[in-house]
């Protein structure tokens, strides 16, 4: 008898950690109709790019891999072979059909609401010999359809709490790509870390495009906070750390701030993203804050956990920037000191109500100060790393290094640490002193 072959998925993704964890409960809905994960594309009968609408660079990205898996295709077409393509995430959700139009070899499109239908699409796309495309934003609830139980897990696993953005910053594609906000109830949420303990995993990071702004239904049938639902969490047996990443500075309530100075398994890492200096930027951003508010909230933070690494993300060359207006965002950098941040030229988007506007920044001006911004914040970061050396700090086991007996594990700051594990293995949550401090990790030893 013919055994049934197992068929073969690969899932790229692309973008935020929300992608990341999208990608993941893909892969484990598709795990119990047969289909077992691969790292590359060439083997696989689904091919799925789990898209980022951000930045204009991020979105060509895929139609330059489409093109390259239109290839692909053809080329196992010869040999008999059937590959389906599927294009998810939050450019499928921007541009639905005219991926379909513009690519005739992609079979499937499918938003970050509706990923819990994608048997079903499968289905469709063979019932129907058509390319499918749902782009709606149903009102069931997708994470009720998500797998119960879940395969065996990494050390560390995202955790999504909350979803899409009511903000509307005037730059930001992820009020139309996402939807408006939405959180978890408590119960769902605790059910799934549980899952996650269950499968290996001792960390989790709290997502959501505004995670601080997290509302979702409590137990006791009250509205729990972020902070409330991180006190819960953290009661469950088997978790050791959390952390939750983006934060926005306008919800930075004192009961989050709080259970940074109470909660020892909320590890001190804070994301903040502030986008910009100058408060007429700002403004224009519809950001909702000036940057003096943004720094006393760092200080009152600060003063809570001393030790917190700060990190952001910036925005260089927004519509009318000046050079005073940039210097503006390097006097606030100077001052907040960041462990580490993310920083982007601006990039006009289809839609959103920056793109429009007559007074564009040149691309060289924006280069320029991504470079000048970009080297400020580096020599921030290794400063924050050289601060570490000689410090003794609780490090997570997460996987093997390059040499034999090395393993890499996670400090509180959410740096790389390389040390000689003899006796220890991947899980375990080990004492160490930082020895040296190199430009991408930490390399340590084990106290006995
Ligand atoms: N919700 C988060 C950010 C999500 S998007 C927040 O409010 O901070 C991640 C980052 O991408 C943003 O912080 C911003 O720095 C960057 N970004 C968003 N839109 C952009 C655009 N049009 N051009 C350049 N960078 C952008
Ligand atoms: Fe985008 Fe602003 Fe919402 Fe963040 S808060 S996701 S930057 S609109
Ligand atoms: Fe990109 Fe969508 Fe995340 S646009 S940053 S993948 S929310």
């Amino acid at each position: 008898m013919e055994k049934r072959r197992v068929k073969k998925v690969h899932i790229k993704s692309y973008g935020c950690q929300m992608n990341v964890y999208d990608s993941q409960r893909m892969g484990d809905l598709l795990g119990p109709l047969g289909y077992e994960a691969v790292a590359g594309p060439e083997e696989a009968d689904l091919i799925i790019l789990n898209t980022c609408h951000i930045r204009e660079k991020a979105a060509d990205k895929v139609y330059s891999e489409l093109g390259k898996l239109r290839l692909l295709k053809q080329e196992r077409a010869k040999q008999g072979g059937e590959t389906v393509i599927a294009v998810a995430g939050c450019v499928a959700q921007a541009e639905g059909e005219e991926i379909v139009r513009r690519e005739k070899s992609v079979d499937l499109v499918f938003g970050p609401q509706t990923y819990h239908r994608l048997p079903d699409l499968l289905k469709a796309r063979v019932a129907t010999g058509k390319a499918v495309v749902e782009t709606e934003f149903p009102a069931e609830d997708k994470f009720a359809h998500l797998a119960r139980t879940l395969p065996k897990r990494g050390v560390t696993a995202f955790l999504t709490v909350q979803e899409g953005c009511d903000k509307f910053c005037s730059f930001c594609v992820v009020p139309y790509t996402r939807g408006s906000e939405f959180s978890r109830p408590v119960t769902q949420i605790e059910a799934e870390a549980r899952a996650l303990v269950d499968a290996g995993v001792r960390e989790i990071t709290l997502l959501g495009q505004n995670v601080n702004a997290y509302h979702g239904a409590g137990p006791d049938g009250e509205i729990s906070s972020l902070a409330g639902l991180i006190t819960h969490l953290s009661r469950i047996d088997g978790i050791e750390r959390l952390r939750f990443t983006t934060s926005h500075p306008r919800d930075m309530s004192d009961d989050l701030i709080e259970a940074h100075a109470e909660n020892p398994k909320l590890m001190p890492y804070l994301h903040l993203p502030i986008q910009a200096g100058s408060d007429r930027v700002l403004k224009e951003m519809n950001r909702g804050h000036r940057a003096e508010e943004y720094l006393k909230l760092i200080a009152r933070i600060r003063k809570a956990r001393p030790d917190i690494a700060v990190s952001g993300d910036f925005i260089v060359g927004f519509p009318g920037e000046t050079e005073a207006d940039f210097e503006a965002t390097l006097a606030v950098t100077r001052e907040v000191r960041y462990a580490g941040a993310f920083s982007f030229k601006y990039s006009p988007r289809p839609g959103t109500p920056a793109a429009d506007r007559a007074d564009q920044v040149p691309e060289e001006v924006k280069s320029d100060r991504l470079a000048r911004l970009q080297a400020l914040l580096g020599t921030q970061q290794k400063d924050f790393n050289q601060a570490c050396l000689g410090r003794q700090m609780p490090v997570l086991l997460e996987k093997p290094g390059r040499h034999p007996g090395q393993l890499i594990g996670r400090s509180p700051y959410l740096q790389g640490v390389y040390l000689d594990a003899k006796g220890h293995a991947i899980g375990d949550m080990v004492n160490v002193t930082i020895d040296a401090v190199g430009s991408n990790a930490l390399s340590a030893h084990i106290h006995p």
